[in-house]
């Protein structure tokens, strides 16, 4: 594990990924949801991917997450597609003669329809695949020292292999175990093979983390349940990177413990961080486990319906910072069409950060999500996430007033 002085520039940035941007015919998604049959290509950033990379420019970022979509890169599994590695190079390339970090994301949510048909997570052959595909890249791709390695590996299970919103599309909780056992061992061995190949290179998960609290605080199940979901959601993850022990505990059952060899394979940590979820118990639920967002701070709810908490961010940060790496903000965003509701919501957000960073958590970026607006997972192209508003009709892209404040709050705080 490194915990040194790299990360000396705090990087200002804003976070987007391939598919929700452009698509892709090859990948398990482009059937998977039958709105992107209507727009295949999204915002068509594949093709306009110059211009988009021209408002980051005008925002004033040091930085830049993307990922780049496997299914394009492999759209066979005997199929490598060099023109689409080129084209992604050419995207780091253009950051680089433009000052702006990238921050490359391996893996965010999509796959190629042959991996996932004929090797679903849960199969252990998935990680030779995916390892050939992290080694296929890594060799070919230059120019970057910051690597997500997978985009909120918990919301790919719970979507794959809980809920069955996603693909594979599976509801079973021992495969699901398989399934994260398999993910974190790819994240362990890729941590090693980018390390080979890049020197100085800096290493992560993204990891969504909520706020979680019990829907009533006067009943003990509520508080429970809460606790559990809390030691789940937020922080298995951080003891397995500690420890290379996962210890899963669902409510009502017995504890999993399961190998994974991930301890310390860790260079920072990304934290994704959007809203507070409060739990209840209802036995008429999976697990007895009811969610619910309640607008309790009176900043509302966004379009997505997720309550706007600024403090809980104080509160994952502190809990992410018992990893003794240095932390970045890889997300965190506000779906709406109101650009001051967007504006607030950052600027607390923000409030927040500086004052976790007063108080010493030592957290080295911000990245806001997202650039323009996008394909929503299961939500389709209403969830307005972006500084730059889209019309999917016209694939124009507009500034919000939000762009413009982003850049005033990147030019006045002083971290
Ligand atoms: C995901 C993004 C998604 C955003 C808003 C994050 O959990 O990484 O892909 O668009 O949340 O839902």
């Amino acid at each position: 594990m490194t915990n040194d002085c790299r990360l000396s520039t705090f990087l200002w940035g804003v976070a987007t990924s391939a598919f929700q941007l452009e698509g892709s015919p090859y990948a398990d998604w482009a059937s998977w949801d039958a709105i992107l049959d209507s727009k295949p290509d999204v915002t068509n950033h594949y093709t306009l991917y110059k211009e988009d990379l021209c408002l980051l420019k005008d925002l004033g970022v040091n930085a830049y997450r993307f990922s780049l979509e496997w299914s394009r890169i492999q759209p066979k599994e005997n199929t490598w597609n060099e023109d689409a590695i080129a084209h992604y190079q050419d995207i780091i390339n253009i950051l680089l003669e433009n000052n702006i970090e990238p921050m490359v994301t391996i893996h965010h949510f999509t796959h190629p329809l042959w991996f996932i048909k004929k090797y679903p997570w849960h199969e252990d052959a998935s990680i030779e695949k995916f390892l050939n595909y992290a080694e296929k890249i890594t060799s070919k791709i230059h120019g970057v020292k910051y690597w997500i390695t997978f985009n909120e590996p918990y919301v790919l299970l719970l979507g794959g292999y809980f809920e069955g919103c996603m693909p594979p599309g599976i509801k079973d909780v021992d495969l699901a175990i398989k399934a994260l056992k398999n993910i974190l061992t790819c994240h362990g061995s890729s941590y090693d093979i980018i390390h080979s190949k890049i020197h100085d290179a800096m290493v992560s998960v993204a990891h969504n983390m909520a706020a979680l609290a019990p829907w009533n605080r006067w009943n003990s199940l509520d508080r429970l349940l809460a606790k559990i979901a809390k030691y789940f959601y937020n922080h298995s993850l951080l003891d397995a990177f500690l420890t290379g022990n996962l210890n899963i505990k669902f409510p009502f059952k017995k504890v999993i413990e399961i190998e994974v060899p991930i301890k310390n394979k860790l260079d920072f940590f990304g934290v994704n961080y959007y809203t507070r979820v409060h739990i209840r118990f209802n036995p008429f639920k999976k697990m007895g486990v009811e969610l619910r967002h309640r607008d309790i701070d009176g900043y509302g709810l966004t379009d997505m319906g997720w309550e706007i908490h600024p403090h809980g961010l104080e509160k994952v940060l502190r809990y992410a910072s018992k990893l003794n790496v240095p932390l970045i903000i890889t997300e965190n965003g506000i779906a709406t069409h109101d650009s001051a509701r967007k504006t607030k919501f950052m600027k607390r957000h923000i409030d927040v950060l500086e004052k976790c960073i007063k108080n010493g958590i030592d957290v080295r970026g911000y990245f806001y999500w997202s650039l323009i607006d996008n394909y929503e997972w299961l939500q389709g192209l209403d969830a307005r996430f972006g500084l730059y508003k889209v019309d999917f009709d016209t694939l124009k892209r507009k500034p919000t007033n939000a762009a413009a404040y982003y850049s005033y709050l990147i030019k006045s705080r002083d971290f």
